[in-house]
Parts: structure tokens; C-alpha cells; sequence
């Protein structure tokens, strides 16, 4: 069995993309320049955009967080895109989510422009993504396919299973591997919450990735011998054995999953590290005008 290390995967990609930006800076070029939007005081969100921001110092690009309070309108925040949208010093802008409910989320990335949509949520970047056109993958499909690059899983003619159906995570990862390119030409099974016969379909997997947000859902007996376990999840849960009094676990049963399989990625230090990476590597694609010359 191969544990797949995201977090060194993690730190030897920021390095490849600190010696590109020092270069871009070098040669006189205006260095990337990364922009979030954060509506109200969530934990979750500022411990994300807090990490984003760090990865972009470590990188040697340039980060603006705008900290909007919980009472910001709608309005104010259309207003704040079209800003980021219309400023030529950034190249590239986020909005944390979730919003405040009283926000319209598919209003808000609806008037993104897909050019700095480097979450790559917008509508424009998903159907370009779906018909094989270059954009912004986001952030959690793109860190999966990085990593399966980098260890040189076989994809080709594979059977994938992927248990989860999200936006985000399950639907652009079954369409990405099912492209006729590498990663890709994978045969892929898009399992939900309505699937029949779920344990019977994931134990035909050689490739298997979860992304169903419930912890430890998948079970030894789920997985096939020598298949290749990707677990999207991540839970904090009460532990006996950390001094914390909790610790970080996984949609899959890593201890008893792990010594089946051929590769596997660990929760904490598996696809989590890979997420802010990938933000990185859209937003230096944005500064070199890559995706939309
Ligand atoms: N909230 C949780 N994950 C993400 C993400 O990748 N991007 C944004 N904008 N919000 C999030």
C-alpha cells in the first residue's frame, strides 16, 4: 500500500510555483495577485481564507482580503465584485462561501467574471470544463487530478466509482476522469444518496473516491483488493487519544480500509492540502493570462 502524501505533494507544488512567480517578478512582470471576499465571521471560512492567505505569502504572491460584516447587502457585494472584476491589479478573486442567507450565492458567482473565477464556480468555467475547453477547474477535482498525476495512477480504461454528487466535488471529478485525456478515460460510476446496491457497486471500484460527508462511511468491506481510495471527507470528532480532545477523520475507515488497497490518501494530510494548492495554481494560470488569452 501507497500512502498518498498531499501534504508533501502540497509543499513541492508551492515551491514549483514560487520559483515561477520570483521568475515573473524577476523579469519585471507585475507578480500574482489573489483577492477573497469574506461576508461575516464564520469560523470555518476565516480559518480557510486565513490558510489561503499564508499559501499566498509562502508563494511570494500578492493577497487582499476584504472583511465584510454579517449585515452586508446583496447590493454591497455585487458592488465589491464588479470592483475586483474591473481592477487590472487583480488577477484573480474568490467569495468564501457559504454567505450570510439573506446573499444570493448564484447571483453573486453568477457576476464573477469567468476570467478571475479562479474557484472556477462560475457557469462559464463549469460548461467549459464539461465540454473540454480550458478553465478553471476548482479547487478539491483539480488537487484529486494533480495527485493522481503525480503518483502515475493508471486512469485508462479503469472503473471509477465516485459516491457523492456535489457540485464541487463529486459531478466535476467523474466528468474530469472521464475524459479522453490523461487523467481520464476512466469508466465512471456517479453514485447518491438514492443509489441502489451502493456497497455492491463501490466494491467493483478500482478507483474509488468519496465524497458523501459522512464519517468512516465506507468499509472494509466496500473496497476492492488493490484498488485506489480517494477520501474527500474531512470530520473533526471526539477522541480519547489526542490531548486536543478530538481529531480529524475521513469518509473512509482508514485503519481498516488501508492495508487493502494499492494507494490510499489519509485524512488529515491526504486531499485537504492539495485544495488551497490548487487556488494557487489557478490563480498563477490568471496572472499568465493562460486560460483566457
Ligand atoms: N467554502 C468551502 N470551500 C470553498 C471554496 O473552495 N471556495 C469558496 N469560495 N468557498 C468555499
Amino acid at each position: 500500500m501507497i500512502l498518498i502524501n498531499g501534504k508533501e505533494t502540497a509543499a513541492n507544488i508551492k515551491m514549483e510555483i514560487a520559483t515561477e512567480v520570483a521568475a515573473m517578478i524577476d523579469n519585471g512582470k507585475k507578480g500574482p495577485h489573489l483577492a477573497a471576499v469574506l461576508v461575516g465571521d464564520d469560523p470555518a471560512s476565516q480559518t480557510y481564507v486565513n490558510g489561503k492567505e499564508k499559501a499566498c505569502r509562502e508563494v511570494g504572491m500578492t493577497s487582499s482580503i476584504y472583511r465584510l460584516p454579517e449585515e452586508t447587502t446583496e447590493k454591497e457585494v455585487l458592488d465589491i465584485v464588479d470592483y475586483l472584476n474591473n481592477d487590472d491589479e487583480i488577477d484573480g478573486f474568490i467569495v468564501q462561501l457559504p454567505l450570510p442567507k439573506h446573499i444570493d450565492e448564484n447571483k453573486v458567482i453568477m457576476r464573477i467574471k469567468p476570467e478571475k473565477d479562479v474557484d472556477g464556480f462560475h457557469p462559464v468555467n463549469v460548461g467549459r470544463m464539461v465540454l473540454g475547453l480550458p478553465s478553471y477547474i476548482s479547487a478539491t477535482p483539480f488537487g484529486i487530478i494533480e495527485l493522481i498525476k503525480r503518483y502515475k495512477i493508471e486512469t485508462e480504461g479503469k472503473r471509477v466509482v465516485v459516491l457523492g454528487r456535489s457540485n464541487i466535488v463529486g459531478s466535476p471529478i467523474a466528468i474530469l476522469l472521464s475524459r479522453k485525456t490523461y487523467p481520464g478515460n476512466a469508466t465512471v460510476t456517479l453514485c447518491h444518496s438514492r443509489t441502489k446496491k451502493l456497497k455492491q457497486i463501490a466494491r467493483s471500484a478500482d478507483i474509488l473516491i468519496v465524497a458523501m460527508g459522512q464519517p468512516h462511511f465506507v468499509t472494509e468491506d466496500m473496497v476492492k483488493k488493490d484498488a485506489v481510495v480517494i477520501d474527500v471527507g474531512i470530520h473533526r470528532v471526539p477522541s480519547d487519544q489526542t490531548n486536543s480532545g478530538f481529531k480529524l477523520i475521513g469518509d473512509v475507515d482508514f485503519d481498516r480500509v488501508a492495508s487493502k488497497t494499492s494507494y490510499i490518501t489519509p485524512v488529515p494530510r491526504g486531499v485537504g492540502p492539495m485544495t488551497i494548492v490548487s487556488l494557487i495554481m489557478n490563480t498563477l494560470k490568471a496572472a499568465k493570462k493562460e486560460i483566457y488569452s
